[in-house]
């Protein structure tokens, strides 16, 4: 399964890409507007901290605006993935961007039957968001299951990339469905290296090597 963080804070991305456990980044205009810098200067910068892909939003609602933004988005590394809305006019982009070869990560998905329309459009990713489907009182985890089915049944090669990821539930659950890809904020990825029995442990090996009196050197 592969983690892609959600976030325009570079500092993160660059602690998180230490690990190895990075594959990729997302990032959209709200997380830009947090970020507060240049949205093309962070792009840049977060394509030179891994290799995978970094999903770059476009903001134009139309497919000519779409396709303008993408263009000057895909100059900037060859790891940009342009993010387009699950709107006809997404669609259209995505149609034509994937044909060229750019990969496209078709965001704000949250029916399956969407996810089978950018499946059908060539959609690199689809992004479910499954915290925004909970809060709204429908089953996030229900819509991922649903989606694998649809693509196994037609064998996609479209990524399901479970997105709006809130907790480390979120995590288990889409690696139990076989979701191909989790985008998750900082703070859980950071949030599933804990448990409570691994800091137990270490505290008690470290007080009884302690008591050895010995050092590694
Ligand atoms: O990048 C899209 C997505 O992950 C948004 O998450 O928490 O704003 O619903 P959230």
């Amino acid at each position: 399964m592969k983690f892609f963080v959600d976030t325009a804070d570079t500092a993160e991305i660059a602690d998180l890409a230490e690990t190895g456990l990075l594959d990729g980044v997302t990032t959209n205009p709200s997380l830009v507007m947090k970020a507060g810098r240049d949205f093309k200067e962070v792009v840049t910068e977060i394509c030179g901290l891994v290799e995978g892909p970094v999903s770059a939003e476009v903001v134009a609602l139309d497919h000519d605006g779409m396709m303008r933004e993408a263009e000057t988005l895909r100059r900037i590394a060859d790891n940009v993935c342009i993010k387009v809305p699950l709107t006809i006019d997404g669609l259209k982009s995505c149609k034509k961007l994937t044909e060229d070869g750019t990969m496209v990560n078709v965001t704000l998905c949250f029916s399956a039957n969407q996810a089978l329309l950018a499946a059908k459009a060539g959609a690199t990713f689809v992004s479910p968001f499954v915290g925004r489907h909970d809060d709204n009182g429908f089953d996030g985890m229900k819509l991922i299951d649903d989606i694998r089915l649809i693509y196994d049944n037609y064998a996609y090669d479209t990524q399901i990339l479970v997105a709006s990821i809130r907790h480390p539930i979120h995590l288990l659950e889409s690696a139990r469905i076989g979701a191909d890809v989790a985008t998750m904020p900082p703070s859980v990825i950071r949030g599933l290296f804990k448990h409570v029995l691994t800091d137990q442990g270490i505290a008690a090996f470290l007080k009884d090597w302690e008591a050895t009196g010995q050092s590694i050197g």
